[in-house]
């Protein structure tokens, strides 16, 4: 990381995601991006058209647009938003094939061209498409995370201020597991102003919260009709941006190497990490009870058949 210098950060997909991640890198400042896609022009058009916004939102990183991975030389920090996203009636896992293959492919330009970058996965399914970047780019682990946490516990918070009509600055949610169906949003650890929302809201306004929660990125999908969320997805990622290069130590749940922690090992999942300069600095073990270890574990099988299924394929 360097640390005096502005730090480089590639985006690898110019679609809304990796575009928007570009979009909120630049106006946070943290970094000069490099937007790279296969499609010719695409990513350049838009590198040239944030840039000319720049002078107006008062950003002075610059943003690039190109078509080859020579170009993400050096970089410090790669997030990958290539690949497919779900159309109504899609799960996740159906991506599995076809962002596979894409994914795969990415992460041998990225071990190529830029071996020492800490390496954010965003592509779907989340938690599958982190295991096989880690595997396929043989980075120490910590420099390998996945972005899904910090989405769906934004979705969380907003719910749960909505349901309020209080801010959404004031509330705190956790949510663990796995990105999809069988993720684990944690209650007792959902606080307005260190309020645990348990006092605040009956258990069947909780329990709906949740399930909105779970179904967040299918409620946008179904609402599109043509393709999926990409202003909070993306926001989750330029939050982990910054917490690595300004080196916030922030804790953001995100999809990490567990190696023993909740009882879980060599599974990419979505726990809280503290994030800094080395991508993930430390995993939080939290106090969870019997019911939500269990939702853990069960998690975890979903994400494991995820890994089955690329072993069958030959991604593994
Ligand atoms: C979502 C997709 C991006 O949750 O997984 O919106």
């Amino acid at each position: 990381m360097h640390t005096s210098f502005m730090p480089k950060i590639a985006c690898i997909g110019a679609g809304n995601v990796g575009a928007t991640v570009a979009q909120y890198c630049l106006e946070l400042e943290l970094g000069n991006v490099v937007l790279t896609d296969i499609v010719d022009g695409l990513p350049q058009g838009k590198a040239l058209d944030m840039t000319e916004a720049g002078p107006i939102r008062n950003y002075s990183t610059c943003c690039i647009g190109t078509n080859d991975y020579k170009d993400i030389a050096g970089a410090d920090i790669v997030v990958i938003t290539a690949g497919l996203p779900r159309k109504p009636g899609m799960t996740r896992l159906d991506l599995l094939e076809k962002n596979g293959n894409i994914i795969a492919g990415i992460c041998k330009e990225i071990k190529q061209h830029a071996p020492g970058a800490i390496v954010i996965m965003v592509t779907n399914p989340l938690d599958v498409m982190v295991g096989l970047a880690h595997a396929t780019l043989g980075f120490p682990d910590n420099r390998v995370l996945g972005m899904a946490g910090c989405l769906d516990s934004a979705r969380m918070r907003a719910f749960v201020a909505m349901e309020l009509n209080v801010s959404m600055k004031n509330v705190d949610t956790m949510v663990l597991g796995s990105h999809g169906d069988a993720m684990v949003p944690l209650p007792q650890y959902t606080t307005v102003s260190g309020i645990p929302i348990t006092e605040l809201l009956p258990k069947e306004r909780i329990d709906a919260i949740i399930a909105r929660t779970r179904d967040g990125g299918g409620e946008i999908v179904r609402l599109l009709k043509t393709g999926s969320a990409y202003y909070a997805p993306a926001a989750g990622a330029a939050r982990m941006v910054q917490a690595i290069v300004r080196n916030e130590r922030q804790v953001l749940p995100c999809a990490a190497l567990l190696k023993g922690a909740y009882g879980l090992h060599d599974i990419f999942m979505g726990v809280p990490c503290i994030l800094g300069t080395n991508g993930v600095e430390e995993i939080l073990t939290l106090d969870l009870s019997k019911e939500e270890l269990e939702a853990l574990h069960h998690s975890a099988q979903e994400v494991r058949e995820g890994m089955d299924g690329l072993k069958q394929l030959g991604l593994l």
